[in-house]
């Protein structure tokens, strides 16, 4: 092992990043990434087959890139970790072969993990060792999940999830309705900095229900019915303005249930992680209320926010660090891997 802790590569493709990252303990080297979302982008959604297909194609140019970057040559990693769950199978299988090959090709362990305890340990990369306990909350097009998190590399209990939709796949909802492009994120991020988020009225499900579960659905539709009205009466919508009021209607629900799981926990630490994080009133309103609670908030940049290879080196080097066993190399892709399993083993 090299000085500075495990040199670790991470392999990432559970949805439609192929991501390669190479960190060395806690110092992150490389993060290459391609992603396959401009493919997707007129079906309004992931298709899974497509999807793989890209993986296939980029992987080999995303690792060269990841080494060349990082500097490194692949005899000198100390492990690889990948994504094995959960995810889309078809893609998953790609990340999942391409990792037992370089593991079995350099003599190295190869460590399957969880995507979303990926997502919290990204963090490190950033601000340091996470505190023990932190709660995470992790929002994205496929997951919107309160977790609390004793040991990133073993202990994730869940708190919380959505109950239908996911928050990102409502924004991309809500932006089909609106007109504007996929992922529907960032534009109605952008939209909604034009707008007043007290414009309309919008529901906040499961706000008082006592729960740490969300729920979107019904939130999305009435977006739609409230436009659809308005183009029944033949008056313009104003876009701006219903994108801020359903930004202020979902940033609301999760950081009021984020800072609940805290104090609920009595855990002073929130990290928030998935590419909805990347949002900015997800991040204003929730640096925000931390603050008034005295709750300490980490949130990685955007970039790191986002399916990255990174994330899952982030996990492997601590993985390695603990001292936990390694996966075997036959072991499956995991498309509905619970959360609670850190490391296949
Ligand atoms: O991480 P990702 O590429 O795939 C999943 O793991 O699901 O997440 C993409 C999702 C999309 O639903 C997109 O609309 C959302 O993240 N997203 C955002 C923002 N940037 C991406 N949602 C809100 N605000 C953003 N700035
Ligand atoms: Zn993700």
């Amino acid at each position: 092992m090299t000085s500075g802790g495990p040199l670790v590569l991470g392999i990432e493709t559970s949805c439609d990043e192929t991501g390669a990252g190479i960190v060395r303990g806690r110092e992150l080297l490389a993060d290459s990434v391609a992603t396959s979302m401009d493919s997707h982008a007129r079906f309004g959604g992931v298709v899974p087959e497509v999807a793989s297909r890209a993986h296939l194609e980029s992987m080999t140019g995303v690792l060269d890139a990841a080494f060349a970057k990082a500097g490194v040559r692949p005899s000198e990693i100390d492990a690889v970790a990948v994504t094995a769950g959960p995810g889309l199978a078809g893609a998953l299988m790609v990340g999942v072969a391409a990792a037992k090959a370089y593991a079995y090709g350099i003599g190295k362990p190869l460590y399957g993990v969880n995507h979303l305890s990926a997502h919290v340990a990204v963090d490190q990369l950033e601000h340091g060792p996470l505190p023990s306990p932190c709660v995470a909350l992790l929002v994205s097009g496929g997951h919107s999940s309160l977790l609390l998190v004793p040991d990133v590399t073993g202990g994730v209990e869940p708190l919380g999830a959505t109950i239908d939709d996911a928050a990102g796949e409502a924004y991309d909802k809500v932006a089909r309705v609106l007109g504007l492009p996929f992922p529907g994120g960032p534009p109605i991020d952008k939209a909604a900095g034009d707008g007043a988020p007290d414009a309309i009225k919008f529901p906040r499900a499961k706000y008082h229900d006592g729960t740490l579960d969300f729920s979107f659905a019904g939130l999305k539709t009435a977006v739609a019915r409230w436009v659809e009205a308005k183009r029944d009466a033949g008056e313009d919508v104003p876009v701006a303005d219903v994108a801020a009021s359903f930004q202020e209607a979902v940033a609301d629900v999760l950081t009021r249930k984020a800072v609940q799981a805290c104090q609920r926990h009595d855990v002073r630490d929130l990290v928030i992680g998935g590419s909805v994080a990347a949002n900015s009133r997800l991040r204003a309103l929730a640096a925000d209320r931390c603050e008034k609670a005295g709750i300490r908030l980490r949130v990685p940049r955007p970039g790191l926010c986002t399916d990255n290879g990174a994330m899952v080196a982030a996990l492997g080097s601590s993985i390695v660090a603990a001292g936990l066993e390694p996966s075997p190399l036959d072991i499956p892709a995991d498309s509905s891997l619970p959360v609670t399993d850190v490391l296949i083993s």
